[in-house]
């Protein structure tokens, strides 16, 4: 584990739940700035992997280490898991992570739903806060909505929001778990412009998407999951010209 290493490394990452493994001994390490699509076929592990990455699922093998934090396995012994804990809360505050559902709190206007995290975890004053939302709505395009509430606006526009309240804690990685599969097509192109920026100022983002032509234009390099293993790690559109494995070509038919 070298801090000057990737900003994301995983190590032989494993996870089972009682019916069989659900992510087997995947490995990765992601560069700062790098873009990287996630694709693969629907239950395959695609959101549990990022969850893990987010300290939101536990690991049962392996390690992840994410700008100089590292977590593996939950520790059984009780000091040991006060730590943990410390860490888990900590990798947090670095990986911001943006959902299919747009979740953003119905009785709050946009700037009181990005104020919030500010608020509460960098405990800023609400001087401070409305500075900060205000600062990442103008980023996302919705410095004009900041006082509306998210029922009024457009699935596009409450996803821009949900990833300004994101950016809000200054997160060194941004993941995405499917953001545009909610939203209307005509507005998925303002959502994706928004990762294409983040990318151009240097942000380091994941993101399971079905979106093919994004995965091919914006990523670094793509990740092909099948049944909880990455199949293929590939270098931007190498993957879509001449597939290395079967099974990502076959899943890459559906596509053509
Ligand atoms: N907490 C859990 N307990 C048991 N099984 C789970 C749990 N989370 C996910 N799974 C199973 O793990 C597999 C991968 O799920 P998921 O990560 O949601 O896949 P994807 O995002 O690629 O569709 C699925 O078979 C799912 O049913
Ligand atoms: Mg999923």
């Amino acid at each position: 584990m070298d801090a000057r290493g990737p900003i994301i490394q995983v190590r032989n990452l494993s996870k089972y739940c009682q019916d069989g493994p659900i992510l087997k001994d995947v490995s990765v390490n992601i560069e700062q700035g790098d873009l990287v699509s996630i694709i693969g076929p629907s239950g395959c592990g695609k959101s549990t992997f990022l969850r893990c990455l987010n300290g939101m699922e536990s690991l049962d093998s392996g390690y992840i280490y994410i700008d100089g934090i590292s977590l593996s396995k939950k520790p059984s012994v009780g000091f040991l898991r006060c730590d943990f804990q410390q860490k888990t809360h900590e990798l947090r505050q670095h990986v911001g992570m943006v959902f299919q559902s747009f979740n953003l709190f119905p009785h709050k206007t946009l700037l009181h739903n990005v104020m919030l995290a500010p608020q509460i975890v960098q405990k800023k004053t609400l001087d401070e806060a409305e500075a900060i939302a205000l600062k990442f709505l103008d980023k996302v395009g919705l410095r004009h909505f900041a006082h509306r509430y998210p029922f009024t606006l457009s699935g596009g526009q409450q996803q821009r929001g949900t990833i300004a309240r994101a950016l809000a804690l200054s997160p060194k990685v941004m993941l995405y778990d499917e953001p545009t599969s909610s939203i209307d097509p005509a507005r998925v192109d303002e959502v994706l412009e928004v990762m294409r920026d983040l990318d151009r100022e240097g942000m380091t983002q994941m993101i399971v998407t079905h979106e093919m032509r994004f995965a091919r234009d914006a990523s670094d390099y793509i990740i092909y999951m099948e049944q909880g293993e990455f199949i293929e790690i590939s270098d931007e559109d190498e993957i879509f010209i001449s597939p290395k494995d079967e099974r990502t070509r076959q899943f890459l038919k559906h596509f053509m």
